[in-house]
């Protein structure tokens, strides 16, 4: 899909889409007569379609504007118009954004949010599809195009952060391993961003234990990736975001059960939402130090598989016993967010992670859950979320929570409560591994890493949830 950015006058495809809002005045070059025959009202999902000055024209019903969130529903409204552009056989389809209305109090313009979600809503992975689909150009129409394609770009590098997320998670664990996973993101040559990564025997040496093991049954090495994007002020410290890089969960010894296996290999799109997000930062140019942080490695099941009653010592000191070798999510983070704040000290840190599968039953696929122990943290990064289509709803981090995950031998156990309170329990386990002073959020995006049906934004599939909230978390933080 290739996205232009044209003036009326420069029009010459033979498709015209034209967005109506429920009561929307047309522009008097339609005939009104021909309309009202058709009682064509803007309602959401109703269309028409006639001939005009040689153009197949297709009004478009775009609903209610809501005016609460213009541009979100702008996207939305784009996502939906590209939904219906992939059932159209022409290959060039112009989309008109003329009378969408435009805030100049704003940065970017509503044809460029139109276009964020045409191009959103296009994406489609064909990678391994002998047919390739037919990709679509499409034409956004405005009298203001130079104006619109500006201030399309900082969205563009979202939505290429958001289809580099789409396609690290889409990629089938046979073609993904943890080493795959580090060589595409240095393959992305991302601008200004530093590249770090540590191999078995340097996480040995830092004692890095409870991430070794959790790889211990797989064949495929981990590794640990560090993207240093420092393009703020030298002595800032840098937000650190750590994303979980499962790029396949078995559930080891604790084997999950046939069901629970398909899609496992999308347990790695927090990490993938780390690196859209560090990709799209260093395409905008954002003026912040962030580091991004993933830890990779395959969650299988062997001879040389950790064992559940398991006893290891973390990078942090403190031990684990190892109740569930299936909740293997929080054991990688431990070690990353210690490595984290070990090595930077952050202004805060965040982590993003497909932790539990019972999000889907506390949330459906409308939010992902966050934990957090800060103020600040908490207005910005549910802030971010609700004008992103990435929406966070916090749950709670209780101190009665920690004695759930008491161990008979060791420091702490990583499951606990059997079951009770799940989402809840792995986000007091990460607690133990914050530092008493650090700013810390957690986003469970268990819920909405990957898409069943199609939705506007976000065609079936993998999602790429993450990107515009933590991208929007940085810009926020400036
Ligand atoms: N990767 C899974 C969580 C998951 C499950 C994400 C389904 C998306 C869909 C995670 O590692 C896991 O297995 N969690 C367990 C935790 C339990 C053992 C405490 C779970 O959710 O069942
Ligand atoms: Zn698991
Ligand atoms: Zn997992």
């Amino acid at each position: 899909m290739k996205i232009e950015f044209i003036t009326p006058a420069q029009n010459k495809t033979s498709v015209l889409i034209i967005p109506i809002f429920e009561g929307q005045k047309l522009s008097s070059d339609f005939d009104s007569k021909a309309i009202k025959a058709y009682q064509f009202e803007g309602k959401a999902g109703q269309m028409v379609s006639f001939m005009m000055d040689g153009f197949l024209t297709y009004l478009f019903g775009a609903g209610k504007k809501d005016e609460s969130n213009l541009d979100l529903s702008l996207q939305e409204l784009g996502g939906k118009i590209a939904g219906f552009i992939k059932t159209l056989p022409q290959k060039t389809v112009s989309v008109c954004a003329c009378g969408l209305g435009h805030d100049k109090t704003k940065t970017a313009t509503p044809a460029a949010h139109l276009a964020y979600g045409l191009g959103l809503g296009s994406y489609c992975f064909d990678e391994y599809k002998s047919e390739k689909t037919d990709e679509h150009t499409i034409e956004v129409v405005s009298k203001t195009a130079s104006d619109d394609e500006k201030a399309f770009q900082p969205l563009f590098a979202v939505m290429d952060g958001i289809f580099e997320a789409r396609d690290l998670i889409s990629e089938p664990a046979n073609m993904l391993s943890p080493a795959d996973f580090v060589e595409a993101v240095k393959e992305m040559k991302l601008s200004n961003v530093k590249i770090n990564v540590l191999d078995k025997k340097q996480m040995e040496k830092l004692n890095m234990n409870l991430l070794l093991n959790v790889a211990a049954g797989a064949a495929k090495e981990p590794y640990l990736l560090v993207m240093e994007y420092m393009n703020g002020k030298k002595n800032d410290q840098p937000t650190v975001l750590v994303g979980k890089g499962v790029c396949y969960d078995s559930g080891g010894m604790n084997l999950k059960p046939a069901s629970g296996l398909t899609h496992m290999k999308y347990d790695m799109s927090g990490g993938a939402a780390v690196v859209g997000t560090i990709l799209a930062l260093s395409k905008i140019g954002v003026k912040q130090n962030v580091v991004g942080i993933v830890p990779l490695v395959e969650n299988m099941l062997s001879s040389t598989a950790q064992h559940v009653d398991d006893v290891w010592q973390s990078m942090s000191g403190q031990t684990v016993e190892v109740g569930n070798t299936d909740a293997e999510g929080r054991l990688i983070l431990a070690d990353a967010l210690w490595y984290g704040q070990e090595n930077y000290k952050p202004s805060e840190i965040i982590d993003i992670a497909t932790l539990t599968g019972v999000m889907r039953y506390v949330f459906a696929d409308e939010y992902a859950g966050l934990f957090t122990n800060d103020d600040r943290l908490r207005t910005l990064v549910s802030s971010a979320g609700a004008k992103t289509q990435d929406k966070v709803w916090e749950l709670p981090l209780s101190p009665a929570y920690e004695k759930m995950l008491k161990s008979n031998i060791a420091d702490m156990t990583n499951i606990g409560g059997n079951g009770a309170a799940g989402s809840a329990m792995a986000a007091t386990f990460l607690k133990k591994f914050i530092k008493k002073d650090t700013p810390w959020a957690h986003i469970d995006m268990a819920s909405v890493c990957w898409n069943d049906a199609d939705k506007p934004l976000a065609p079936k599939g993998a999602t790429g949830f993450g990107v515009a909230l933590l991208t929007q978390v940085v810009l926020d933080k400036e």
